[in-house]
């Protein structure tokens, strides 16, 4: 077994920011987990727990049903940071006062640091004056602090909050009202690493070698001999995933590559290119396009869609694999934490996983291997690097399983599909070779099923319509479309429609999401 990497527990209380706490922590080179509020003591009191975290949470702490931790985590020997209504818990149980506001406080505030205290070290010097710090810092709340719980004495404050930064030396317990870990508090990322350094006294552990070494060796260990499969989608995660095991076990890793007939122009190419020949990688290419568009046939309603190429993955996928010990999936840490309830342990189900027969039976006999999941798609996309994939994988656009099916609208064909790839290809050739590539979240074609009259030399045409659709985003939960210049919009719409026989109309997408959405079915 792996010996743990030291760490911080952040407790989260339903903040929006919660993951992003972890992230910071993690750029410090120290190892952070989120937890539920109702966490076990038992877990804190781990020897590797060096530090906790209480996250934000759009509750006052008064409300009904508020969530709470058990109080006993206030008498644990360890440092903690309550960042905001994790702060007014830390009040709250502690004989602080904590009032409600008549108004939310929102937006940049000036902290203006009273005391001298590690978590302040290392401040920027033009933010000086009179020999103590004022720092801009990110306001997101509705009650304050009133009254200073006991043993705790003031940090900082700002025009609308006296206690705005708290500390109590003796037990080193930290209260923040602001949000180091956003950008808009510029000195936020320092206080996080000050927290965890100084005060917590963690070193910086997490490195990308580390997790590799580690993670082969944990691989070897836990293999053996044995037989490892995985599908592999020429995605980011899937392609680390193989690389990391072929790395670690070889031979024993095979990798199975469904070419459904859904996939874009030159994908199993890149992918046979790439990752057989360059990274000599075990992958048997399984051609079921037949199959699926058999299927397909005729079906317009998305997620019929949708569930037909579920289905028929399945099949064509363990039919290929034949006999293995383990298969091995490319769950990242942020699936792990959606299944992990803020209401509670009794609630926490692993959602992440695939939920068809032949996945639940393997989770139940212990045959599932998940080594990236312990990481975010940042740390993944640097394991990948480190691991020699070349940026081609590591930034690709995120591509939906169902492929080209739902970027033809209605039902899909041979025909259909070739024109979508086509656009496709040329959507994404002229975005990249603007410079665009690594600007947008996604860049793609979507065929309509509307024809549009034309004019072609003398003649008149009758022919599709297609979309084309770029936005900007961070997590796909939202997202705003590319304002690319008239010039790239140009060169596309002028190649689309006199390189492919077929599309004489072409229409850039200008909807943000919500309400709509990134795809159209
Ligand atoms: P929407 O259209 O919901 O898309 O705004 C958000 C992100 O999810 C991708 N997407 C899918 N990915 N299977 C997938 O693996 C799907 O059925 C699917 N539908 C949408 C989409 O490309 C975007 O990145």
């Amino acid at each position: 077994m792996r010996k743990p990497y030291e760490k911080i527990v952040i407790l989260d209380f339903g903040s929006q920011y919660t993951q992003l706490i972890a992230r910071r922590i993690r750029e410090q080179q120290v190892y952070s987990e989120i937890v539920p509020f109702s966490v076990d003591l038992k877990v804190l009191e781990e020897e590797e727990v060096r530090g906790i975290i209480l996250s934000g949470g759009p509750s006052s702490v008064y409300d009904q049903d508020s969530p709470h931790p058990d109080q006993a985590i206030f008498q644990l020997n360890k440092p903690i940071l309550g960042i905001c209504y994790g702060m007014q818990l830390m009040a709250f149980h502690q004989q602080g006062v904590v009032s409600a506001s008549q108004a939310r406080e929102y937006g940049h505030a000036e902290l203006e640091v009273v005391a001298d205290s590690p978590l302040f070290l290392d401040y920027p010097p033009e933010s000086c004056r009179d020999d103590r710090p004022i720092l801009t810092v990110w306001m997101s709340h509705g009650d304050r602090l009133t009254g200073l719980p006991k043993g705790f004495k003031p940090l900082g404050r700002t025009d609308n909050s006296e206690f705005a930064a708290i500390m109590n030396p003796e037990k080193q317990q930290y209260g923040l009202q602001f949000h180091p870990e956003v950008v808009h508090t510029p000195f936020g990322s320092k206080i996080l690493s000050n927290f965890v350094h100084r005060i917590c006294g963690c070193t910086s552990s997490w490195t990308t070698e580390a997790f590799i070494d580690d993670t082969i060796a944990q691989l070897r260990d836990l293999v053996g001999k044995r037989q490892v499969i995985c599908a592999l989608s020429g995605g980011v995660d899937s392609s680390v995933l193989a690389v990391l095991l072929n790395r670690a076990i070889g031979s024993k890793t095979r990798c199975v590559f469904v070419d459904n007939g859904l996939l874009r122009k030159d994908e199993r190419k890149n992918v046979e290119e790439i990752l057989v020949e360059r990274m000599g990688l075990n992958i048997q290419v399984v051609d079921a396009s037949e199959r699926f568009l058999t299927r397909l046939a005729g079906i317009s309603e998305p997620e019929h869609k949708r569930k037909i190429i579920g289905e028929e993955f399945i099949k064509v996928f363990f039919d290929a694999a034949g006999n293995f010990d383990f298969l091995a999936q490319g769950t990242l840490y942020p699936d792990v934490i959606e299944s992990v309830s803020t209401k509670g342990p009794s609630a926490t189900i692993k959602t992440h996983h695939n939920r068809v027969a032949q996945i639940l039976d393997l989770i139940q006999q212990g045959r599932i291997l998940e080594p990236l999941k312990e990481l975010f798609k940042d740390e993944v996309r640097q394991v990948g690097l480190a691991l020699g994939l070349p940026n081609e994988i590591i930034y690709r656009h995120p591509f939906p399983g169902p492929g080209l099916a739902i970027r033809v609208i209605g039902p899909v064909d041979e025909t259909r599909l070739a024109l979508v790839r086509e656009a496709d290809a040329i959507v994404r050739e002229e975005v990249a070779s603007a410079g665009w590539h690594n600007k947008v979240w996604q860049a793609f074609a979507i065929l309509l099923p509307v024809h549009s009259v034309g004019v072609m030399g003398d003649q008149r045409t009758y022919e599709n319509s297609c979309v084309v659709r770029v936005v900007q985003s961070q997590d796909a939960m939202t997202a705003d479309w590319a304002r690319l210049s008239p010039e790239i919009l140009a060169r596309i719409s002028h190649r689309i429609i006199n390189e492919i026989a077929g599309i004489n109309r072409v229409l850039y997408d200008i909807s943000s999401k919500p309400p709509a959405t990134i795809e159209w079915e």
